[in-house]
């Protein structure tokens, strides 16, 4: 969710309010994804990295947090949206884990759309963590393949993501989901996250619809008339 702070520098506003005006975006965002009936849809909101920002930055965001899931788990529900966390938890204040498990805990019984959001997120510590547990569940180097390790990570049990949306126009992939987005396909906007909404996911949405998959393969030929 990226060019908050972008926004708000173009309204010559403090950055905390683009991180504010970007929560009208995650409600747009997680409402028509829902609608479309996409499977699971996951936010970066804070990453591992996003711990070197001034602390009353890092605040806000955390604020933010607790108030979204305190005003929107009624919506949530209402839409039997599964809410869970990606990332290491363990660091996060307990007030923020507490707001956190409540919202996992009531929704957990959910069937419709999952709703992933990535707090102190890392991928590359997402890919070291699930290395470690292989190791300590004692598994043979033989017996751990693709499969076996993908159910080692907090995304165990999820398809992969078919579609990678980043906001700002950053031709980056900032350690999001590194191993799960091996093929995904990748959307940059130049909009910046608070002002992207239902008809820019629409735009992504429709775009990929009209990308060539090939998973590393070749197209099938065109079947021509005898
Ligand atoms: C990146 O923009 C954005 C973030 C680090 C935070 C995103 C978080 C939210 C929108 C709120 C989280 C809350 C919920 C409910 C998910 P930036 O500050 O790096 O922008 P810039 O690149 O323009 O400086």
């Amino acid at each position: 969710m990226d060019g908050n702070g972008r926004w708000a520098a173009d309204r010559h506003l403090p950055r905390v309010e683009g991180h504010r005006a970007g929560i009208e975006s995650v409600r747009d965002s997680v409402e028509l994804s829902a609608r479309l009936g996409i499977e699971v849809l996951t936010l970066y909101a804070f990453s591992v990295e996003n711990w070197k920002r001034p602390p009353a930055e890092v605040a806000v965001l955390m604020g933010l947090l607790k108030r979204y899931l305190k005003l929107e788990l009624a919506t949530l529900l209402a839409n039997n949206v599964r809410f869970r966390v990606i990332g290491s938890q363990a660091e996060l204040a307990p007030d923020v884990r507490a707001e956190l498990d409540v919202a996992q805990d009531k929704t957990a019984a959910n069937t419709g759309m999952l709703f992933n959001i990535a707090l102190n997120y890392s991928g590359r510590a997402e890919i070291v963590a699930a290395a470690r547990r292989a190791l300590r569940a004692g598994v043979a180097p033989d017996e751990l393949d693709e499969a076996r390790f993908a159910g080692l990570l907090y995304t165990a049990g999820q398809p992969d993501p078919d579609l990678l949306i980043r906001t700002s126009g950053e031709m980056r992939v900032s350690n999001f989901l590194l191993w799960q987005i091996a093929y995904a396909e990748i959307w940059v906007t130049e909009t910046y996250w608070p002002d992207f909404r239902a008809r820019h996911l629409l735009e992504a949405v429709l775009a990929y619809q009209k990308r060539d998959r090939r998973y590393g393969g070749i197209k099938e030929p065109a079947v021509v008339g005898r």
